[in-house]
């Protein structure tokens, strides 16, 4: 009997959010496996901001995606029938699945995934989120570029969100007072009282602006940024000088023709060093970043959060949950 595969193909490329119509789920046969080729069962689609910016026609660090063609994601899937060499059956793999049901592996697409080792106590998704792209981008945000010391102060935006959480939680492991900023009271209080944030700001507030001026009297000292745009502009005003801002998203523009960055005044005058990044510059030292955000994670020191969404069918609406704030901690869907 053949198998069934279900994909969301780019039909449109979306203007704001996405509408009914920018993804389309259609339906092909999965072809009889080639020798050399792989197929796998994707279980786990991680969903991240940047798939947005991979729907505008507008070269970044990967080309985007061609309309018609199937949607680019992250995902966790396992192997069920292998001709290849390097695949058994039940190998689990992250890498580049496509939001799809199946993904076929052939030689040419070995290096898009990686193989998981069994690491007992950790659960599958854990390396989508905080063993996984996210948490990486994290570490080296934090540990090439921020250069925590302690005593400093940090400030990380979309604080609770997969990246900034761990971000911000390598800051409290390196001594620094951490404030993060997030959309409402539950993110704020998770920040503050599960993850020992020093403190959170709501920037739904209407009084934010002073909320971020009490909560940091010493002006701020490292900036991970992951918004851009308004909130951006209020952290570089209270930066002290020489601060360092590690730039790692601008996702309130990600949705906006506008590019976020109207005015980079702050940088100059204050002689900041800023530095922009892309996780994957860090490929080959993948490993190193897993196997000490793991450390941390079995003795207590970092602490990780899931929403889960499930079905295949679910992800257009959980694309848009990253831009409405939807989320705490590392969004995934579920297959
Ligand atoms: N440089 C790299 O290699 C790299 C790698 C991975 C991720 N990133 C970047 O890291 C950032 C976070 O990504 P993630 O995957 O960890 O997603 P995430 O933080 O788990 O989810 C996105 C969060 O951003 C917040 N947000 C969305 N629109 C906003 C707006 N207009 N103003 C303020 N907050 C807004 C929302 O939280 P609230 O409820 O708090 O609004 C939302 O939950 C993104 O900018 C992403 O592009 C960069």
């Amino acid at each position: 009997m053949s198998i069934v595969n279900r994909q969301w193909h780019l039909q449109a490329r979306p203007k704001g959010l996405l509408v009914p119509g920018d993804l389309q789920l259609a339906e092909a046969p999965v072809p009889a496996l080639a020798e050399g080729q792989a197929l796998a069962r994707v279980r786990y689609l991680s969903m991240d901001p940047t798939m947005r910016m991979w729907m505008a026609d507008v070269q970044l660090y990967m080309p985007p995606v061609a309309l018609g063609d199937v949607m680019r994601s992250f995902g966790f899937a396992e192997i069920v029938e292998s001709r290849h060499p390097q695949y058994q059956k039940g190998d689990k793999i992250i890498g580049l699945t496509g939001l799809q049901d199946y993904v076929l592996i052939d030689a040419s697409a070995k290096s898009q995934f990686q193989k998981i080792p069994p690491v007992p106590f950790v659960s599958d998704t854990a390396f989508l989120g905080v063993l996984g792209i996210t948490g990486i981008t994290a570490y080296f945000g934090m540990m090439d570029i921020a250069k925590p010391q302690k005593g400093e102060t940090l400030v990380v935006s979309a604080a609770a969100g997969a990246t900034g959480s761990i971000a911000g939680q390598i800051g409290k492991i390196h001594g620094c007072r951490v404030i993060g900023i997030a959309g409402g009271e539950d993110k704020c209080k998770w920040l503050t009282q599960d993850l020992g944030f020093d403190a959170a700001v709501d920037y739904k507030r209407p009084d934010w602006k002073e909320a971020l001026a009490t909560a940091t009297p010493k002006g701020i000292d490292i900036n991970y940024e992951n918004v851009g745009g308004e909130i951006m502009h209020t952290v570089l005003s209270r930066m002290n000088l020489h601060g360092r801002v590690v730039l790692c998203g601008l996702i309130s523009g990600y949705t906006k023709e506008d590019p976020a960055l109207a005015s980079f005044s702050n940088v100059l005058l204050k002689r900041l060093r800023v530095q922009g990044f892309i996780v994957l510059d860090y490929a080959d030292r993948y490993v190193e970043a897993a196997t000490q955000l793991g450390k941390w994670k079995v003795f207590g020191k970092l602490k990780d959060r899931e929403t889960l969404l499930e079905g295949l069918e679910k992800v257009p609406d959980a694309i848009n949950m990253l831009f409405t704030g939807g989320n705490t901690g590392k969004l995934i869907v579920k297959l």
